[in-house]
């Protein structure tokens, strides 16, 4: 069956390139900034750049399915679904840190056949299709080759909500930052799945976050040679609720950390 996932890559990029813009529009400018929670924001950048990638893409695929963070989800019942975050990290965003990207991923039959991110203040444009390799500004990117745990330099994050799940992710996060060479924490968990796809970091690992910070940067880091899971070592779970994402070579040194006793409350899922 032909998909024309060519087509649908370059107008998934197109998309990402206007939404980018209105992000730069906006940025260091904001005049309305609504608190979901005390640290969960949205701004109306967030809002004006989904309201293009949903308008664009409902006029162009009517049928298909839309799952994005600020809207809730109602199936059409579609083989194709588009998972979608207008703005990932939006608190660097609202802060003027420039670490913040638009996050389109495509999935046939719950599978993903695209995946683009797109980080507009650098000009940035990572994209990914299934069985064709994953790609920085059209350069081919590949994942770290780093053997073992201890040579490794990882990124995560930690959710907005301060449940007893994220009070443990401090324990875990100096456990494993004692056995690597570095942890950082950057803010947009896209561009974290991108990065270590293009070797800058060896792993990537954060639990709780949403089908849409994961779906595009997922595949664009299988496609360039990586590894996804649980924090089981099973599959990836499209929730985004527990995820783990290496080089493929570091992985289960990573998951033997997560499966210590002390840390059951992230694995009894
Ligand atoms: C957040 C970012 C952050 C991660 C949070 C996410 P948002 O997304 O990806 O890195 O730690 O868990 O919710 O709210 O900026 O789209
Ligand atoms: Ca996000
Ligand atoms: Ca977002």
């Amino acid at each position: 069956m032909n998909l024309d996932l060519a087509f649908k890559l370059n107008f998934t990029m197109s998309l990402a390139k206007e939404a980018g813009e209105i992000l730069m529009y906006h940025y260091g400018n904001l005049k309305n900034i609504r608190q979901k929670s005390r640290v969960d924001l949205v701004s109306e950048a967030d809002l004006a750049s989904e309201k293009l990638i949903v308008e664009k893409i409902q006029s162009q695929f009517p049928t298909h399915d839309i799952m994005t963070e600020e809207q809730d989800f109602k199936s059409k019942g579609s083989d194709w679904t588009w998972v979608i975050d207008p703005l990932d990290g939006t608190t660097n965003y609202v802060h003027s840190l420039p670490i913040f990207a638009v996050s389109i991923g495509l999935k046939y039959k719950s599978e993903a056949v695209i995946g683009v991110v797109y980080n507009p203040a650098v000009d940035a444009m990572y994209h990914a299709v299934i069985d064709k390799g994953a790609f920085r500004n059209g350069d081919e990117i590949h994942v770290s080759k780093t053997k073992k745990l201890g040579d490794s330099f990882l990124v995560t994050g930690f959710a907005y909500d301060h449940n007893d799940e994220w009070e443990l992710s401090f324990d875990l996060f100096r456990d494993i930052y004692r056995k690597s060479q570095g942890i950082r924490r950057l803010g947009a968990a896209a561009l974290d799945l991108c990065f270590v796809a293009q070797g800058r970091f060896d792993g990537f690992f954060e639990i709780n976050l949403f089908p849409w910070d994961i779906t595009a940067g997922d595949l664009i880091l299988r496609e360039a040679g990586g590894f996804t899971s649980g924090w089981k070592g099973e599959n990836l779970p499209a929730s985004g609720k527990k995820v783990l994402a290496t080089n493929g070579i570091i992985q289960d040194e990573i998951l033997d950390i997560f499966q210590n006793e002390k840390y059951t409350l992230f694995t009894n899922y």
